[in-house]
Formats: C-alpha cells, structure tokens, sequence
C-alpha cells in the first residue's frame, strides 16, 4: 500500500507520516518512510535545487520538470521496489503537492503538471491525508523552525489560503483515496484519525 500526506507547509504532515509509520511498525507491518522532494539519493539532490536560492530561480515550467525528475527518481528507487518486496509506503508529500503548488501558485498549470505525471509517473497512492489547517496556524508553525529550504516558505498568507483550498479541491476530485483531516488538534488525536483510516483500509484491501 502506498500512503501520501498531503497539506499546506506547518500542517502537521512530517509529524503525521512519522507517527503513522511507527504505529505500522509496532503493529507487525514492514513500513518505508520516506518523502518529496527528496526519498531517493539524486531526489535529495534535485531538492536543493528547488528548494534553496533565490525565489525566482526557476520559471514555472522548469520547476514542473525539476520536482517530476526528482518523483521519477524516487519512485525509481525506493518507492516501486519498497512496494514490490511488500512494504508499506509512507510518503511525506507526493503528486497532489505539484497539483497544488505548480499547478495553481503562478497561473493555471495545471493541465501540464498532470501531462507530465502521466508520462513520466502514472501512478497514484493508494490513501492521501490532507492535513487540513487554518493557513495562519499553518504560517506560524513552519515560521517557527525556519531553515535555509526558504523558496516557498515565504509565500504569505493569501498564497497558503489559495493552497488551502486547493487541496481541499483535490480532496473532492480525489474522493475515493483522499481523506481530509483536521489537524488543528493534539498530534496525538489527528494521529488516532489516521491510524484508524489505514487499518480499516488494509483490513478492506486483504483478500478474505
Ligand atoms: P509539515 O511537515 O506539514 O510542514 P510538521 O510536522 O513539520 O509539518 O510540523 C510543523 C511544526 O508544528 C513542528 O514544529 C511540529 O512539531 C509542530 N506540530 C505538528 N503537529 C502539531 C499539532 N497537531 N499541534 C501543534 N504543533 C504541531
Ligand atoms: P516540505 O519539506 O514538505 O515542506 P513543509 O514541511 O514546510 O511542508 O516541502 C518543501 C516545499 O516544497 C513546500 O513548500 C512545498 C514544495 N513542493 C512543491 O512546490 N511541489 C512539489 O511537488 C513538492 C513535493 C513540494
């Protein structure tokens, strides 16, 4: 099974995919953690790349084909072969967040991000949680452990409201395999949501 967490920055998603992973392990399952951009030796590298410099490094166009190189190589890499020896595949951000981020942030792109994906990725997860949270709590939490991955970080207010909602789009285009949770509560509360979800979806997924 292949799981993704979804959300705008400071929603909880790290925190989340962590938990649910070692609630997974604890429970007998063999599970692989692991994240976007990033997951795989040259997807860490091509992170760099889009994460850090100046804000208008790359064109819209270009970003597309940076964060889809780095997913061709993670799923190359860790992702199909973790899912092939039968792991569970726990991923801190995947496709959803290039719908959102390239596909809405600077003009409507996203006719060309979903292109893309189909090309050169052609798969979905299996179950996506979209952390859902006010963009402000969301803004002081990222703020709060601020590095040097700074190109996005700033993008204000408006800009994670309008992430915000779409995510929340993609959550109802998605219905079957997104689940939209309110992670404006304990880590531990949101945590129980999630682990509930996932149980009673590996449960339905294993032949009787
Ligand atoms: P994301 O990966 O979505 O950016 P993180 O999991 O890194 O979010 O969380 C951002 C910050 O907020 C971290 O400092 C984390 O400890 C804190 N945090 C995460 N979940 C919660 C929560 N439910 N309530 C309060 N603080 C939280
Ligand atoms: P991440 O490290 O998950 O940031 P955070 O923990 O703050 O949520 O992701 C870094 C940034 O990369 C984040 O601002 C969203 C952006 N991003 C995209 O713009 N497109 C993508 O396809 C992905 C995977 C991430």
């Amino acid at each position: 099974m292949f799981i993704t967490f979804e959300g705008i920055d400071g929603s909880g998603k790290s925190t989340q995919a962590r938990l649910l992973a070692g609630a997974l392990d604890r429970a007998g399952h063999a599970v692989r953690l692991t994240r976007e951009p990033g997951g795989s030796p040259g997807a860490e590298e091509i992170r760099r790349l889009v994460l850090e410099g100046d804000p208008d490094r790359w064109s819209p166009e270009t970003e597309i084909l940076l964060f889809t190189a780095a997913r061709r190589d993670h799923m190359e890499k860790t992702v199909r072969p973790a899912l092939a020896a039968g792991q569970i595949v726990v991923s801190d951000r995947f496709a959803d967040s290039t719908r959102v981020y390239q596909g809405i942030s600077r003009g409507d792109l996203r006719g060309l991000v979903d292109q893309l994906h189909g090309l050169m990725i052609g798969q979905e997860p299996d179950l996506t949680f979209v952390i859902d949270i006010d963009p402000a709590t969301g803004l002081d939490r990222a703020r709060a452990r601020k590095g040097h991955e700074e190109r996005f970080e700033d993008m204000g207010l408006a800009m994670q409201e309008r992430m915000r909602a779409g995510f929340l789009s993609l959550a109802s285009e998605f219905s079957g395999r997104v689940a939209v949770i309110d992670g404006a509560r304990a880590p531990g509360a949101v945590a129980d949501d999630i682990l509930r979800l996932t149980l009673a979806r590996l449960a339905a997924a294993r032949p009787a």
